[in-house]
């Protein structure tokens, strides 16, 4: 069993390189901001607002979630509902940024994340797998690139999905996230002490996955 851990900020490309790395190696891909993302969309469902605490903090028992793997992808369910790329929208990307400054929520999805690690070999991508999820994780990336970059590549993976978005909006509420996320008193999204930087600002998805495989061998000893 083997437990890689990428975290980032938003658009760093860690889904594109973790799946890659999942797909090159045969082991599971664990995209946790899906599981913020699903919280986020059930509190906004219900009305509630980004800063009501105590309204996202009740929403909490009336929620199930489940990850499922089908055909290798991960699916989220939400109250048995599969919500796809509804996740994906702008306005929940702000709600997830915001459910995911709230302790109990933290607390809520910590077994679902551990339970998947202790079962399968991982990948996991998210802003705190080095340093809360799996502390032991045998290798643990920090990956990264510029503003730009990142702001580039998040409005065309989102307009390929068919949503309206634009540049200036996607880069200046990446911005704002990722000041929520790194800030936040729980669980910021900061390196390990003992994480790998990689800023991949210049390089291809593949190249990246190299970078992230090259680590793996180096670390584990593995020939993978
Ligand atoms: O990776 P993403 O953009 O899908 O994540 C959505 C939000 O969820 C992100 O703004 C911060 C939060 N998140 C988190 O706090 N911890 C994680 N491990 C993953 C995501």
């Amino acid at each position: 069993m083997i437990q890689i851990a990428i975290d980032g900020p938003s658009g760093a490309g860690k889904s594109s390189v973790a799946k890659a790395v999942a797909a090159r190696l045969g082991i599971v891909y664990v995209d946790t901001g899906a599981l913020y993302r699903t919280v986020g969309y059930y509190v906004r469902s219900q009305g509630i607002t980004r800063e009501d605490t105590d309204g996202i903090v009740s929403c909490l028992p009336k929620i199930s979630i489940e990850v499922r793997y089908e055909n290798g992808a991960q699916h989220v369910y939400l109250n048995g509902e599969d919500l796809g790329d509804r996740i994906r929208e702008p306005e929940i990307s702000m709600y997830a940024s915001a459910v995911s400054a709230v302790p109990a929520v933290r607390s809520f999805l910590l077994d679902t994340q551990r339970d998947i690690a202790a079962k399968n070999s991982v990948i996991m991508d998210g802003r705190d797998i080095g340093t809360v999820i799996l502390p032991n994780a045998d290798v643990k990336i920090f990956m990264t690139a510029s503003d730009e970059a990142r702001a580039k590549r998040r409005t065309l993976e989102l307009q390929a999905k068919g949503m309206d978005v634009r540049y200036e909006d996607v880069l200046r509420e990446m911005r704002e996230r990722d000041h929520n996320d790194s800030t936040r008193e729980v669980a910021p999204a900061v390196a390990a002490d003992d994480a790998v930087l990689l800023d991949n600002s210049g390089m291809t998805v593949e190249e990246s996955a190299d970078a992230v495989i090259a680590l793996v061998k180096q670390k584990t000893g593995c020939a993978v």
